[in-house]
C-alpha cells in the first residue's frame, strides 16, 4: 500500500547503500501485510552517522537497519546495547524506544534461523564447526555458533592475529572451545567437522575463488557460505558434487532481518519461497 502521512518509518543507513537488498525486503513485507508504512535506504557517511542516529527520534523513526560500514560504530552511538550486540561488538537493528537508541545485532539469529530451516537435522552441539574467516561477520556465526553449543569453533583465517582476536573476545563469554588455525591449515582443520562456515569475501563474484581441498570433510557435514552473490558459490558447488548438505547464504539476509520488522511495524514476519525469489529478481 502507499504509505500515508501516518506511516511507520524506518530504513537502512548504509555508505553506499544503493546496493542493499533490505529496502527491498522489508518494501516486500509491507506490502504482504498491508502495512502503513515505509522503509528506505539512508546513504550516511560515516563521519555523520553520529548526527543521523541523533536525529532519528526526532524524524519519527522507529528504528533502522546498520550496514557496512556502520556496524561497529553504531555500538557506541546507541544508549542501551544488549549483552549479545557487546559480544560482537556489533549492532545492525536499532528499535527507538522513548526517544533512545536500542541497538542489538540479529545476524547471528538470521545465521541460526538460515542454516534451521534449510538444515533442519543440523545440530549445533553434535560436532567441531569451521568457521573461514575472522572479519565481523565471523565474529557474529563464532558467537552464534558458541552460543548454541558447538563443543569447538575453529576459526581459520589468513592474518592469524585477527582471529586470535576474536577467539580471545568471544571464548571466555561464551564457555565454548574456540580454537585458531592459520590458512595453511585450512584442509586439516576440517577433520571431524559438523559445519563449515565461509565468512570470507572468497567465492564472491568479482574476487578470487576459495582454494579449499574438501576431501577431508565428513561426508555428512553440513556446508554453508555467507556469500549470496552468486547463491551458488564455488564452495557450495563442490559441496554438493560430493553429496554434502548444504544451505546457501541468502536465507541470513533474509532471517536477521526479522526481528526489527517484528519490533517496528508490530508483525512477525516469515521467510517464504516467494520472498526469497522477490528479493533475487532485484
Ligand atoms: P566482513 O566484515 O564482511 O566479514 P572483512 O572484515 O573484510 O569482512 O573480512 C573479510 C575476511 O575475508 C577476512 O577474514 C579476510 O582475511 P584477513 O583477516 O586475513 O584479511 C578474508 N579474506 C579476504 N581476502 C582473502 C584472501 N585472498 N585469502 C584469504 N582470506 C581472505
Amino acid at each position: 500500500m502507499i504509505p500515508s502521512g501516518k506511516a511507520r518509518l524506518a530504513g537502512v543507513i548504509g555508505w553506499p547503500v544503493e546496493h542493499s537488498l533490505s529496502p527491498r525486503l522489508h518494501g516486500y513485507w509491507l506490502e504482504h501485510h498491508r502495512i502503513d508504512g515505509a522503509y528506505v535506504p539512508l546513504a550516511v557517511a560515516p563521519e555523520d552517522l553520529r548526527t543521523a542516529l541523533s536525529a532519528l527520534p526526532a524524524l519519527g523513526f522507529r528504528g533502522v537497519n546498520l550496514t557496512l560500514p556502520h556496524k561497529e560504530q553504531a555500538l557506541e552511538l546507541c544508549h542501551e546495547t544488549d549483552d549479545l550486540a557487546r559480544r560482537i561488538g556489533a549492532v545492525n537493528t536499532i528499535v527507538v524506544r522513548e526517544g533512545k537508541l536500542v541497538g542489538s545485532n540479529s545476524d547471528a539469529f538470521g545465521f541460526l534461523e538460515n542454516l534451521k530451516e534449510g538444515a533442519p537435522d543440523w545440530r549445533a552441539d553434535a560436532a567441531p564447526a569451521v568457521v573461514l574467516g575472522a572479519g565481523g561477520a565471523s565474529r557474529a556465526v563464532v558467537a552464534a555458533l558458541a552460543e548454541a553449543g558447538a563443543p569447538e569453533v575453529r576459526i581459520v583465517n589468513r592474518t592469524r592475529e585477527r582471529a586470535e582476536t576474536l577467539a580471545a573476545s568471544l571464548g571466555p563469554s561464551l564457555g565454548s572451545t574456540i580454537s585458531v588455525h592459520g590458512w595453511d591449515q585450512r584442509h586439516e582443520a576440517l577433520a571431524d567437522a559438523g559445519l563449515l562456515v565461509n565468512t570470507t569475501t572468497l567465492g564472491m563474484a568479482s574476487q578470487a575463488p576459495l582454494d579449499l581441498d574438501l576431501d577431508g570433510l565428513p561426508a555428512d557435514a553440513l556446508v554453508t557460505d555467507i556469500v549470496y552473490t552468486p547463491l551458488m558459490t564455488p564452495l557450495l558447488e563442490a559441496a554438493r558434487a560430493r553429496g554434502n548438505p548444504l544451505v546457501d547464504g541468502l536465507g541470513m539476509l533474509l532471517h536477521q532481518a526479522r526481528p526489527g520488522f517484528e519490533a517496528w511495524y508490530g508483525v512477525r514476519p516469515e521467510v517464504t519461497p516467494a520472498l526469497r525469489d522477490f528479493v533475487l529478481s532485484a
